[in-house]
Formats: structure tokens, sequence, C-alpha cells
């Protein structure tokens, strides 16, 4: 089988339901970023509600608590992928988000909201590589990027939905409509509606067709092919599901042992590298610590920290629009390493603002405050065309059918813990490097991911997740992927 877009497979037929589809799963993200992100406004009302403002370690585990469940979910997440298929998987996590939601908002101790935030994380944890593996296997393949990335896109608005509800929910405490319990039971609580919405619309969705061929319900399968494609004609892609289905191990049950086959292993550390870079870059340090970094700049007052901070939420969301675009035509790889120059000449820039404001002697901060939010804005704006997206897409794409769910899940385990080391030992790099430091780090890992990207990111762009595996069995170089 060829490894290039054949012209068949390209004109592939693409309708509003598959959009549709992609949509529907895509809340899984924005639950993702809502969960995260609405925790920093909640905390200015919990920590004096509990009165725990001199105990770091409640205050670290209620909000570390998503990322730690986040790394038990994606462990099992994509096992219960798998098992029980990706409808069933994202339709559990929806009812989880709902029931997380209303635990956290009513927790009537921290110890019980250290335990809601945990179970929330558990729930993202599978979200996070159920919804994306869901998408890229409906997808008709000169769309997969695009339709996939939409779950990264739907991530940046949840971050900023969270913004805007911790916002709305604030001023109603401030003019005194709410009570302080009230204004953060409901900033947490508010996830119910998007959970009840992602919940209901994906059991109205069939599986993915792939998964069904994969536990013997071939009828099944080619009837949802036939209506995710809008066309009776699907027998070339019924034939290479089938194909691949064939060549994979007919005793393969999806089993860990079966990960380490030689010729997964270029796979998994791909897929494995490009999550630990992702979370290495420090985009974490910026999605949660982002007013503390325009503090530490010279911006003295709290609301222009907080304003730009939201500059930045939405800066990412609208780079993400244009990542959603631009990756099935440019394609994965020039994306990525652009992205990648991006990150690192933006963490080099802000790097030399923290140096030159730690070195001079005068209070005169100068052009400081300006060169670090463009560089924060550069920054974001290049995490949001490359390693955002191009992550949870490459994961999705390039494990063989029966063990994808496996394969991402162990993925996204390993850069949700990479997530958690990074968020967690941030406040003691920025105590022991000192900002610029930490930062000039963070460029210098983005150097290490831009040639761990070059010599081993495969271009996906317009194939088939059938001539992916294919290239792959047959020990192919990834370089070499998707080049005619
Ligand atoms: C990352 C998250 C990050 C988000 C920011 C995602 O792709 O996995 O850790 O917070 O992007 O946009």
């Amino acid at each position: 089988m060829s490894t290039s877009s054949s012209p068949a497979r390209v004109n592939t037929p693409v309708n509003a339901y598959t959009i549709m589809v992609a949509i529907v799963a895509a809340l899984g993200g924005l639950l993702f970023g809502f969960d995260t992100g609405v925790i920093s406004g909640a905390m200015l009302y919990i920590e004096p509600y509990y009165g725990i403002s001199n105990d770091p370690n409640t205050v670290g585990w209620i909000v570390a608590g998503v990322v730690l469940g986040a790394i038990l979910g994606a462990a099992v997440g994509g096992k219960l992928a798998d098992a029980f298929g990706r409808r069933r998987s994202v339709v559990v996590t929806a009812v989880m988000f709902a029931v997380g939601s209303i635990a956290c908002a009513y927790a009537p101790s921290p110890d019980w909201l250290i335990a809601g935030r945990i179970f929330l994380g558990f729930a993202i944890g599978i979200a996070s590589c159920v919804a994306p593996l869901y998408i890229s296997e409906m997808a008709p393949p000169q769309i997969r990027g695009g339709l996939v990335s939409l779950n990264q896109l739907m991530i940046t608005i949840g971050i900023v939905f969270s913004y805007a509800v911790d916002y709305g929910f604030s001023t109603m405490a401030e003019a005194g409509t709410l009570t302080q319990r009230e204004a953060w039971g409901w900033m947490l609580g508010f996830g119910f509606f998007p959970a009840v919405i992602l919940g209901v619309g994906m059991l109205m969705l069939p599986d993915s067709p792939r998964w069904l061929a994969a536990k013997g319900r071939r009828d099944d399968a080619e009837r949802t092919l036939k209506k995710i494609r809008g066309t009776d004609n699907v027998s070339q892609e019924m034939a290479e599901i089938d194909e691949s289905l064939r060549e994979e191990d007919k005793e393969a049950k999806g089993s860990w042992s079966e990960l380490l086959q030689p010729w997964l292993r270029p796979l998994l550390i791909v897929g494995i590298g490009i999550g630990v870079f992702q979370q290495f870059s420090g985009i974490n340090t910026v999605i949660y610590y982002a007013p503390t970094i325009f503090k530490l700049a010279g911006y003295e007052s709290d609301s222009v920290a907080i304003l730009a901070t939201a500059g930045v939420g939405l800066f990412n969301v609208i780079m993400t629009v244009v990542a959603v675009f631009l990756m099935d035509k440019v394609g994965r790889r020039p994306l990525l390493l652009t992205g990648l120059v991006g990150m690192m000449i933006s963490l080099m820039a802000l790097g030399y603002a923290f140096y030159v404001k730690d070195t001079s002697a005068g209070s005169d901060l100068g052009a400081i405050p300006v060169i670090c939010l463009v560089s924060l804005l550069l920054y974001v704006g290049s995490f949001a065309i490359s390693l955002g997206p191009i992550f949870w897409l490459l994961i999705s794409e390039i494990y063989p059918t029966k063990i994808r769910g496996l394969a991402m899940g162990l993925a996204t385990m390993i850069q949700w813990g990479a997530n958690l080391a990074v968020t967690q030992s941030f406040p003691n790099m920025i105590a022991t490097l000192k900002p610029f430091g930490t930062f000039w780090l963070f460029g210098g890992l983005c150097v290490a991911a831009w040639i761990f990207a070059f010599y081993l990111m495969p271009e996906t762009k317009g194939v088939t997740l059938e001539e992916i595996e294919d290239h792959c069995r047959d020990g192919k170089p990834l370089r070499k992927l998707g080049k005619v």
C-alpha cells in the first residue's frame, strides 16, 4: 500500500454531520480547559472561606488535584476506550464531569474539595485521550488535522470561558448578589452545563467505524461509515479498515506487552517525547501563573496583570483557530518546527527582559513590561500553532487501531505527569534559577524539542490511518511518512 495520499482518499466526502460529531466530542476539551482554568479565580474566595491562606499544602492540592487525577484517568482511559468503545467512554466522562462539578460546588470541607478535584481530573484524563482518538477515527483524512485540533481549540476556549465565569460570579459577589460561598460554588459548579451537553450529545452519536470493526461488528461499522460520509460508496475505506485489522495480530487484545513490539517503539518514543516536550517547554507556567509572571515583570496592579492574562488566553484561542485551518494545508511538521522556533525566540526574549530587570540598579523598568507582554503573546501564539494541537493530533493518528487507546493513554499519562512536575516545581525554579534562568531553561528545552521533532516527527497530513500503520509496520523511518 502506498504511503502517499491517494487521490481517491483526498476525495473522501466531508459532510456537516462529521463536523458536528467533532464539535460535540471536542466539548470534552472544553471541560478539560474549564476545569483546569476555573480554579485560579475561585481560589480567591475558597482560601478565605476555609481559612487556608497560610496552608500552601492544602491550597496546592486543591489546585493540582485535577492534574493528579488526570494522570490516573489517562492511565485507564485508553484501556476503557479499547474495551468499551470510544463513545461510551466519553459518555462516562460526561457523567463524571457533571457529578464532579456538583460535588466541588457543594464541598463541605477542603478535603472534600480535594477529592472532588481529583475525581474531576480523572474525567479530564480520560477525556483528554478519548476525545481526540474518537474524532481522529471519525474524520476524513484530508481534514483530520483540523477536526482533531478542534479539541485543542475547545481546551483554549474552555480556559478563557473559565476566566469569564470567574469574573462574572466575582462581580456578583462584589455587588452583594451572591455570598462569597455561593460565588465559588457557582464557579466550580458551572462545568455541570457543558458536561450535560457533552453527555446528551454523545448518546446520540455512533461509535467509530474503526472501533466497531475491530470488535467484529463489521455491519455496524459500514452503516456508521455511510452515515458519517453521507454516501453509500464507502467500499474503499471499509476495505482499508478490514485490511489493517487483518494485518494486526489476530490475538491482539490490546495488552501492555503488545505495546512493546519493536516496530511500535519509534511510535511510542515520538508520541511520548512530543508530549513531554509540550509540557517541558513551560506552557502551563504561563497558563497557570501568568498573573504572577506579569507582576514579576513590574505590572503593579492586580487587575492589569489579570487583564494581560486574559489577553494571553484570548490570543491562545485566536492562534488555535489559525492552527485548525493550517493543519491540513501546511502540514504538521512545518507548523511544529516553525512554532518551536517562535517559542524559543520568545522565551529567550522573556528571559532577557527579566535579566535586564534583575541586573539594572534603577527602578525605571523602561520597556520591560511591554517586552514581557509581547514575548508571552509570541510564545503562546507559537505554542498554539505547534506543540499545543500537534501532540494530541499526532497520538490520535500514529498507533494501530487495536492498541490505539492503550498507546494514547500511555502517552497522555506521561504528558500529564510532566505537567505536574513542571507546574509543581515552577515556584522553586523561580526562587533558585530566578525568572531569567527559568525561561532560558525552557528556551533550551525548546531547542531540544526542535532537534527531536526534526529527526522523528512524521508528516501525517492527508494520509489515512491505515496507510500510517502500514508504513510503520514495514519498518520505514517515521520521517519518510507522507513523502511520495
Ligand atoms: C496542553 C495543556 C495546556 C493547554 C493550553 C494543551 O494542549 O496539554 O497542558 O494547558 O494546551 O492551551
